[in-house]
């Protein structure tokens, strides 16, 4: 690995958290040079790189509407395009579409069909493109035969308004959706999470708490209001994931389902660094997806960087010379599959009125 340059171009935050300090002395105790992109500064004199690792999430969203992330974002795209044989873990395309819970959430319901066999789903879902009187909106969730409980989530996945959800269990309630957003049927699934992490060909699972379960259909209940970071992180604690009844345990994901989910998605997304969040439906037992995650925190998982080492040794290994134009099968211009509109799995509709 001597002579090769990783690039790491990572927010504050994300720096931070994963302890990149700690991963640039790892590497280079096994010869690997790692350096940090400034994205502010021209990338052809921080250059060259033969490889760059990023998650540019927070630039990608802002750049919706903020004319200096544009500018960052175009600078780092037009070098990625003048360097072709530099290898972007992972494509910017592939990342953007799970930015945005509209696509990922196509991808996930086509899971049904591509992992048929293993009993691998997504629950159903509507997309609510803008806000709508309530009765078109209580006709679209009976007409796509959405149950309450029904969860509800903003459109844009990445930031801290994106974790900002509800739980809604009446027509009445629908009043409460501000769109752009999905609703989703709640599936009870025993208050427990299992993240999966992907790094290249491995990956790890990593048990987290989860929303308790709500008796099934609707109730006069108020829409409970409440934050993911509250349920979902290791050491979350909270009302909402303690189970009000006592429940015989359920069996762990199926180790060959999860590892066909992983393949599954590793070839629908072209991606090598994300994460898959599944739970158990208590009723049927079915493995089913609810979030796909651009590199996430690997935390629990303490091979990850040995993993990331080992990913990036063979992303090197199958890399032509950083000179030569050649690109390599997983370059940065590589497209990952994108759904389209008629590609909606019968599990999803989306309401544009
Ligand atoms: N369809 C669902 N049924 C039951 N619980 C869900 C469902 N979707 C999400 N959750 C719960 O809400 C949490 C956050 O949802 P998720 O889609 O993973 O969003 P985030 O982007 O905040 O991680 C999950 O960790 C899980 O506890
Ligand atoms: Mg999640």
């Amino acid at each position: 690995m001597s002579g090769c340059r990783v690039g790491f171009c990572l927010s504050d935050k994300k720096r931070r958290r994963m302890n990149l300090d700690a991963f640039v002395e790892y590497c280079a105790g096994h010869g690997l040079e790692v350096v940090e992109i400034d994205l502010t500064q021209p990338l052809e004199t921080q250059g060259p790189f033969n490889v760059i690792v990023h998650k540019l999430s927070d630039v990608i969203v802002e750049a919706q509407h903020d004319s200096k992330s544009q500018q960052l974002l175009a600078n780092f795209q037009s070098y990625v395009s003048a360097h072709p044989s530099t290898v972007l873990l992972d494509p910017l395309p592939a990342m953007t579409q799970l930015l945005d819970r509209f696509a990922s959430y196509r991808i996930m319901s086509k899971l049904r069909n591509s992992l048929r066999d293993w009993h691998i789903c997504s629950p159903p879902y509507l997309e609510i493109h803008s806000s709508s009187d309530l009765s078109t909106l209580q006709q679209a969730v009976t007409t796509q035969d959405l149950s309450f409980p029904l969860i509800c989530k903003t459109r844009v996945a990445h930031g801290s308004l994106s974790h900002e959800m509800s739980l809604i269990f009446s027509a009445g309630s629908l009043a409460d959706v501000h769109p752009p957003c999905v609703l989703q049927r709640f599936v009870n699934h025993g208050a427990i999470l299992h993240k999966v992490f992907v790094v290249g060909d491995r990956h790890f699972c990593v048990e987290r708490p989860s929303l308790k379960n709500f008796p099934s259909g609707p109730s006069d209940r108020e829409t409970i209001f409440f934050n993911s970071h509250q349920v979902s992180k290791p050491e979350s604690n909270s009302d909402l994931t303690e189970l009000d009844e006592q429940m015989p345990s359920l069996p762990p994901p199926s180790t060959e389902a999860v590892a066909a989910l992983v393949r599954e998605l590793r070839l629908q997304l072209g991606m090598a660094l994300f994460g898959v969040d599944v739970i158990i439906n208590i009723n049927t037992h079915t493995l089913t997806v609810i979030d796909i995650n651009i590199f996430p925190s690997y935390e629990g998982v303490p091979q990850f960087f040995s993993s990331l080492l080992d990913h990036i040794q063979s992303v090197l290994d199958k890399q032509t010379p950083p000179e030569s134009t050649t690109k390599t099968t997983t370059s940065a211009t590589s497209s990952p599959s994108v759904s389209s509109e008629s590609d909606y799995s019968v599990s999803s509709s989306s309401l544009h009125k």
